[in-house]
C-alpha cells in the first residue's frame, strides 16, 4: 500500500468552514491598518538567518531555540521568518523607502515560523497581521498603532480580551535598571539555568512563571519606576491620547516580551479565555533597531496580531460566523439541453456577485436537492428540458419551501431582488 501522509506536527491547518472564518478574521484585522494609510508589503518567508539573530537577539528563545535554520544550495545560511519586524527593517533599508515621507507606514500577513512546543493555539507554523511605523517618535504613532490593534480586535466581535500597557524606557535609562535588577538579582537564590539568564538578560528573569520564582520576586525593582524624565513624558503623551479615542488598558509594569528589540511604549493583548496561549497580540516601539540592522538610527513602532489565536478566541467568546456563505444559489439541471441553459445562468449569477454553486454528474432530483440543502444555498434553481424548451426556471426557496417558475433570461435579476428582500429582511413583510 502507498504510504499515507499526515501534515507536519504542530501546524494549524484549516478547512472549510474554519478557513473561509480564518481569512475573513485576517481580511478584517488588515482593515484598520488600510484606512490608516498603511501601505501593503509583500516579504520572503525566509531570509538571512543572521537578520534575526542581530535584529531579534541571539539570546532570545525565538532565535536560539525556535527558529527554523538552513542551509540552501549555495551554501547560504538561512531561517524561515519566525517574526516580521526585522524582515521589514531590512526591506525598507534595502529600498531605502526612508528616504521619502516619514513615517513609513507599512502593513503584512501571513505565515510565520517557530519550533515550539506544540499545544493549543501555539503553532510551528501560524499567521500574523502586521504594522510598522518607521522614523517618528511622536507618541501619537504609538497611539495610532495600539488604537489600531484595539479596532482590529474589536471589529472582529471580541470584547473580553485585554491590553497590557508599559514602557520599557530607553538606551539612556535602561542600563541604570538594568543593574539595579542584577544587584537585587544576586541578593536571591535563584536556580543555575535561571541565573545564566539573569547574566544574559536580567529582565527576562520577571517574566519566569513558577510560582516560588515570582514569589521571591515580589521586590523586585520595576523597570516603570526607574525610567528617565523622557521615557515618562512619551509615555504620559501616548496615555492622555489613548484616553481621549476611549483605549481602555491595564499597566502591566511586569511585562516582558520575547524579543530583545523593544524600547518605551510596549504592549500585549491578552485573552483571558484562551488559557496558557492567551496572548492573542503583541508589539511595541523598537528605536534602535534600524541603526542595529545597517541602517539610519530610525525609531519604529508596530505590532504583530495573531490571526489563529483570534480565531480561538472569537470561538471562546461563541461569536457568530464572521465569512458570508459561500453559496446562496445552488443550481441543478435535469437532461442536454438543460445542462447549457444551466451553465449559461450560473455564469450571470456569479457576475452578477451571487454566490452560486450547482450540481455535477448525472444525479437524481432527489439526490440533487439534498446536495442543495446541504450546501448551504438558499434558493434552488431546477431546469428540466421541460423548462428549458419553454425558457423558464423553477426557484425554489429553500426556507419557505415556495417554488416559482421564472423566464429564463430573468431569473438573475429574480434572484438579486429576492437576496436583498431577504438581506433587508423585508421578505415576510412583503408577502403579508
Ligand atoms: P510576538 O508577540 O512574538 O510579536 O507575536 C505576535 C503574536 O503572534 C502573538 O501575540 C501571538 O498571538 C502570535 N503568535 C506568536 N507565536 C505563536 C505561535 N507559536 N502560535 C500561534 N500564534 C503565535 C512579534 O512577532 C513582533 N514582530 C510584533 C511586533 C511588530 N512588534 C513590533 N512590531
Amino acid at each position: 500500500m502507498n504510504q499515507k501522509f499526515q501534515a507536519p506536527k504542530g501546524v494549524a491547518e484549516y478547512v472549510p468552514p474554519k478557513a473561509d472564518e480564518f481569512l475573513a478574521v485576517q481580511t478584517r484585522l488588515r482593515r484598520p491598518a488600510e484606512l490608516a494609510g498603511y501601505g501593503a508589503v509583500e516579504l520572503p518567508i525566509f531570509e538571512d538567518e543572521a537578520l534575526f539573530t542581530r535584529g531579534v537577539g541571539a539570546a532570545t528563545d525565538v532565535v536560539s531555540k525556535e527558529m527554523y535554520t538552513f542551509t540552501d544550495r549555495g551554501e547560504r545560511r538561512l531561517a524561515l521568518r519566525p517574526e516580521g519586524t526585522a524582515g521589514v527593517m531590512r526591506c525598507v533599508i534595502e529600498h531605502g523607502l526612508h528616504n521619502g515621507q516619514l513615517p513609513v507606514k507599512l502593513s503584512y500577513s501571513g505565515p510565520f515560523f517557530r519550533a515550539e512546543r506544540p499545544q493549543k493555539g501555539r503553532y510551528r507554523q501560524f499567521n500574523q497581521v502586521g504594522v510598522e511605523a518607521i522614523g517618528s517618535d511622536d507618541p501619537m504613532l504609538d497611539a495610532e498603532v495600539v488604537a489600531l490593534a484595539d479596532t482590529a480586535f474589536r471589529s472582529l466581535g471580541l470584547t473580553k480580551f485585554e491590553l497590557l500597557l508599559t514602557s520599557l524606557g530607553c538606551a539612556a535609562c535602561r542600563p541604570a535598571y538594568r543593574e539595579r535588577l542584577t544587584n537585587f538579582l544576586a541578593t536571591i537564590e535563584l536556580d543555575e539555568a535561571t541565573r545564566e539568564r539573569a547574566e544574559q538578560n536580567p529582565l527576562r528573569v520577571l517574566d519566569d512563571k513558577r510560582g516560588d520564582i515570582q514569589a521571591k520576586l515580589a521586590d523586585a525593582p520595576l523597570l516603570i519606576d526607574h525610567i528617565c524624565d523622557a521615557c515618562q513624558d512619551h509615555y504620559d503623551e501616548v496615555r492622555q491620547l489613548l484616553r481621549v479615542v476611549h483605549v481602555p488598558w491595564v499597566e502591566a509594569p511586569r511585562l516582558v516580551r520575547g524579543l530583545d528589540y523593544y524600547t518605551r511604549t510596549t504592549f500585549e493583548f491578552s485573552h483571558p479565555l484562551l488559557g496558557a496561549q492567551s496572548g492573542i497580540g503583541g508589539g511595541g516601539r523598537y528605536d534602535g533597531l534600524m541603526e542595529t540592522l545597517g541602517g539610519p538610527a530610525l525609531s519604529g513602532i508596530g505590532y504583530g496580531l495573531g490571526a489563529d489565536r483570534a480565531l480561538l478566541a472569537r470561538e471562546a467568546e461563541g461569536l457568530p460566523a464572521l465569512a458570508p456563505a459561500n453559496t446562496e444559489v445552488f443550481a441543478i439541471a435535469l437532461g442536454d439541453q438543460a445542462r447549457k441553459d444551466l451553465t449559461w445562468v450560473v455564469r450571470r449569477l456569479r457576475a452578477g456577485g451571487i454566490p452560486t454553486n450547482m450540481a455535477f454528474g448525472s444525479r437524481s432530483i432527489k439526490s440533487a436537492m439534498k446536495a442543495a440543502d446541504r450546501s448551504g444555498a438558499r434558493w434552488a434553481l431546477i431546469i428540466g428540458d421541460r423548462e428549458s424548451a419553454a425558457k423558464k426556471i423553477q426557484v425554489k426557496d429553500l426556507v419557505t419551501g415556495e417554488q416559482v417558475e421564472v423566464a429564463t433570461p430573468e431569473v438573475d435579476a429574480f434572484v438579486a431582488t429576492k437576496r436583498r428582500e431577504a438581506q433587508e429582511g423585508v421578505a415576510d413583510v412583503a408577502h403579508a
